[in-house]
């Protein structure tokens, strides 16, 4: 099978040998998994939010689902009795918006490459198949299906108490509306499914015990429903300020050069927004289809540094501590997660069994983003701007690290009795894709439940997502003007 149902080869011009060759070894090796990974790009550190999940846990190329215990858990004395995991949607297809600007400069290079004759880069790539097509607008891929169900089974293979089968019909699974987060959810669920159930077809999510996923976007698209992050930052022409300038500053301007004479083609018809789609089609066509794209070989490593920039930059400004509203406008969803874990507390400290013990989350980069904001994590000293591209190669804010597909931060809340002294307490530990997250207050691995709430209590007490997201009143008689 060498051609996939998108594979839209342009029959008129014959692809250059090695464009064949790499087509030919790029479904061979599709049909014959491989377990290192050939495909990956040297790129691949720099592709923000369209990062490959196994690209920050570079041990799952291995074993995608090999139960790894992470020797920062607590154990012995501490047992976890609650789990609250706000997920990332899976590997996605590119938006129609991002398809439609690929395609155009697919349009630039055939239209302006030399010719009978062409060869090079450029020729390689009006030829190489535009696979994306309009209809899949920011979908769910397999791929992202297979991201959910391995995430699931590492999950129950991890906490194994709390994953019990007889806890299966307690699960509170909450999603965006978004279709590839429903998608997500679905696909979670299966893969624990098949945790319970080795071998046997999974059923439908609706007739699953623990019920269909919940949509709640006032919770998980936070960012929708807060009319003053709407008008101060989501529909404000200026409030991108920086991410605009740096797509015309020096550093972008190299680029454009540089890539305008690989490809053969006018300066003009080039601008920052197809560059940065050309380099996101080397990164959709590795996490979606498992190829090395021609359209890697466009950049190297500078480039993508300067394209990585470029991404976190509009998700500082647009999600993170750019703004003030950006991570307030997630404070309804962190006291959600904070009343989960207060009621399993009282629940315990009754004796009772704990209502919800998994409680599940699927969202969007855009939902972590805020909430890791508004709890004070991947700050740096300054601000990313326009012009301190070079003074923040160092810079905590990557985003590719914190928020890559099917990305996840969980909450663990542990009960401990220690033998010595007879009080019982209240530990909480975070991790942020699989890995432990020091706490903030402590840079422990692990919390005192009050320790935690009380470093929080700002947050807790005082952020009401009514007020936060009001727009100041307008008074045009004020004194300002
Ligand atoms: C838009 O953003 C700019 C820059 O942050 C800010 O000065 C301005 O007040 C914002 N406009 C509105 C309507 O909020
Ligand atoms: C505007 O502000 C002025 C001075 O603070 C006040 O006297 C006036 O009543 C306000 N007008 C409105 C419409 O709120």
């Amino acid at each position: 099978m060498l051609r996939g149902p998108q594979h839209r080869l342009r029959a008129s011009v014959a692809p250059a040998a090695a464009l064949a060759a790499a087509l030919l070894s790029a479904f061979g090796r599709c049909s014959v998994p491989e377990r290192s990974d050939p495909a990956a790009s040297a790129l691949s550190p720099y592709f923000g939010t369209k990062t490959r999940y196994e690209d920050v846990n570079p041990e799952l190329l291995a074993d995608p689902v090999a139960p790894r215990r992470d020797p920062e858990l607590p154990a012995g004395t501490c047992t976890p009795v609650q789990l609250v995991a706000l997920i990332r949607h899976g590997t996605r297809y590119p938006t129609t918006k991002q398809i439609r600007k690929l395609r155009q400069l697919q349009g630039v290079l055939q239209a302006h490459g030399p010719g009978d004759g062409r060869r090079g880069l450029g020729a390689a790539l009006a030829d190489w198949p535009l696979w994306y097509e309009d209809w899949m607008d920011g979908q769910l891929v397999e791929k992202g299906r297979q991201d959910m169900r391995q995430l699931a089974l590492r999950l129950a293979g991890l906490f194994p108490d709390l994953f019990r089968r007889e806890n299966f019909g307690h699960l509170r699974v909450v999603t965006s509306s978004k279709h590839r987060c429903v998608d997500s959810s679905a696909a979670f669920l299966q893969g624990l499914w098949q945790h319970y159930h080795p071998g046997l077809p999974p059923p439908d999510v609706a007739d699953m015990d623990c019920g269909p996923p919940r949509i709640n976007d006032k919770l998980m698209r936070f960012f929708d429903h807060c009319e003053k992050f709407l008008t101060q930052v989501e529909r404000n022409a200026t409030a991108l300020y920086h991410v605009q300038a740096f797509k015309t500053g020096p550093e972008m301007q190299n680029i454009l050069k540089k890539v305008a004479a690989t490809l053969q083609v006018p300066v003009d018809n080039l601008n920052a927004d197809l560059i940065q789609v050309a380099f996101f089609t080397c990164s959709f066509d590795l996490a979606i289809k498992g190829v090395k794209s021609p359209w890697c070989d466009v950049f190297d490593i500078d480039d993508a540094k300067v394209l990585e920039y470029l991404n976190d930059l509009k998700q500082y400004w647009k999600r993170s501590y750019g703004y003030t509203i950006n991570s307030r406008s997630s404070c309804a969803l962190f006291q959600d997660i904070f009343q989960h874990l207060d009621r399993a507390v009282e629940q315990k400290q009754r004796s009772q069994p704990v209502s919800s013990p998994v409680i599940l989350q699927f969202g969007h980069a855009e939902t972590l983003l805020p909430l890791l904001s508004l709890m004070g994590y991947f700050k740096d000293k300054e601000p990313l701007t326009a012009y301190n591209y070079k003074e923040q190669v160092h810079r905590k804010f990557r985003s590719g690290h914190i928020v890559p597909y099917a990305s996840n931060l969980i909450f663990v809340l542990y009960h401990c009795e220690d033998a010595k002294t007879p009080k019982e307490e209240f530990q909480v530990q975070m991790l942020l894709n699989e890995k432990v997250l020091p706490l903030a207050h402590s840079q422990g691995t692990v919390a005192l439940y009050e320790d935690v709430k009380s470093h929080y209590k700002d947050i807790l007490l005082s952020c009401h997502t009514s007020e936060e997201c009001e727009l100041p009143k307008v008074n045009i008689t004020s004194d300002e003007l």
